[in-house]
């Protein structure tokens, strides 16, 4: 594993604020990732996404393999050549998106066998093919091929899922090898249960990842109960290793879970909301469909920096949203992705200065306001 590492800041509390330092650059933490699940960040150019703050994308083994196929990727000089994206990519392994996805789903102790959600057509997934197709595509941060029930779940299927997962994180390890430069996460599962979550990360730490992840949250238990999950899910794992929690989230999960103690998070909403009219700003979630735009010479944001503050108005975005022009999803992405990436600016600065507990009230306070 030389040639990645991870250094550790400053901590507030639970909140940590660090570096991960990778061959193809540094991945300030906490850090959020914009999913660029098929080979974009839908909307945006690569350099766009680099000026918003972004030091690293996540993709996704599941949608690549299926097209354009991880064998024409690696023929085309991998992922980051391919996208024209050469800060660190981390890769999903697959069997999550499987499972959410696709057709037909088959599972056993070997892997998950499916039909595409695209043609139709048969495909394996399995630890070690997951292992493969990600070496394949050049992920700098490759996961360990997990599966995991949507909740609510009985303790039983989530027993028995998070088992078989851990032996699939054994099988994920062996396949990977040594890969200098290169990083593998364990996924730790085990749903809402405290004593499952805690066999989890046991076994997780004996088998030996370069970072760990917390996965099978944001998948329907509610904010409160995954608060309370990561209130002791993420004292589980490694002091020394970033922590990861996948699929999340909101901003204000967001500023909870790094209170918790989480380093690196991931969600589409941000660029998938983008595109529907949404913009999310310090003072919460904001509509541009809505009528009570139409008129208004404001930007957005009086404070945001992103070239939709900067040059439009909030009456221009509503007219592009709803004459469903392109560049209302262009505009939105970046401004969600910009204010994203400043809220991670923010944490950091805060947790290294010692000060996140304000932080997170002004957080909060900004939010209760409204918009304007
Ligand atoms: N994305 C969101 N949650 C999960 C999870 O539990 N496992 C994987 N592999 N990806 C995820
Ligand atoms: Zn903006």
């Amino acid at each position: 594993m030389s040639g990645f590492s991870f250094t550790l800041d400053a901590t507030c509390g639970k909140a940590r604020t660090g570096r991960i330092s990778t061959p193809r650059g540094e991945i300030r933490t906490p850090a959020f990732m914009p999913v660029g699940t098929a080979g974009t960040v839908k909307a945006m150019l690569p350099d766009s996404v680099a000026a918003t703050g972004a030091d690293i994308l996540l993709g996704n083994t599941y949608h690549l393999m299926l097209r354009p196929g991880a064998e024409r990727v690696a023929r085309l000089g991998g992922l980051h050549a391919f996208m024209n994206w050469d800060r660190p990519i981390l890769t999903d392994s697959g069997g999550f998106q499987v499972m959410s996805l696709s057709d037909l789903r088959k599972l056993t102790e070997d892997g998950v066998t499916f039909k595409s959600h695209i043609d139709g057509s048969r495909h394996m997934f399995s630890p070690e093919k997951s292992m493969e197709i990600q070496k394949l595509l050049g992920s700098d941060i490759v996961m360990a091929f997990d599966e995991c029930p949507a909740l609510p779940a009985p303790r039983d299927r989530i027993e028995a899922s998070m088992r078989l997962s851990m032996r699939w994180a054994q099988r994920s390890r062996d396949a990977f090898g040594d890969r200098p430069g290169h990083a593998l996460f364990g996924i730790q599962q085990g749903g809402l249960e405290p004593d499952l979550r805690a066999e989890s990360a046991k076994a997780l730490k004996a088998i030996g990842f370069d970072g760990y992840a917390v996965g099978g949250l944001a998948v329907g238990e509610g904010q409160e109960a995954m608060f309370a999950c990561l209130d002791t899910a993420c004292d589980m794992l490694p002091e020394d290793r970033p922590r990861y929690l996948m699929g999340v989230g909101k901003p204000d999960d967001i500023v909870g879970a790094v209170a918790r103690g989480i380093d690196m998070m991931d969600c589409v909403l941000p660029s998938r909301s983008g595109r529907t009219g949404q913009a999310w700003t310090r003072r919460g979630q904001v509509n541009l469909r809505n009528a009570r735009h139409a008129d208004d010479p404001r930007p957005l944001d009086e404070a945001c920096t992103c070239p939709a503050c900067r040059s439009y108005s909030r009456a221009y975005l509503h007219h592009v949203v709803r004459s469903g022009e392109m560049i209302a999803g262009m505009l939105l992405t970046w401004h969600n992705l910009h204010y994203y990436q400043e809220l991670m600016a923010g944490i950091r600065a805060a947790v290294a200065a010692g000060t996140f507990a304000g932080f997170e009230a002004g957080f909060h306070a900004a939010r209760a306001e409204g918009d304007i």
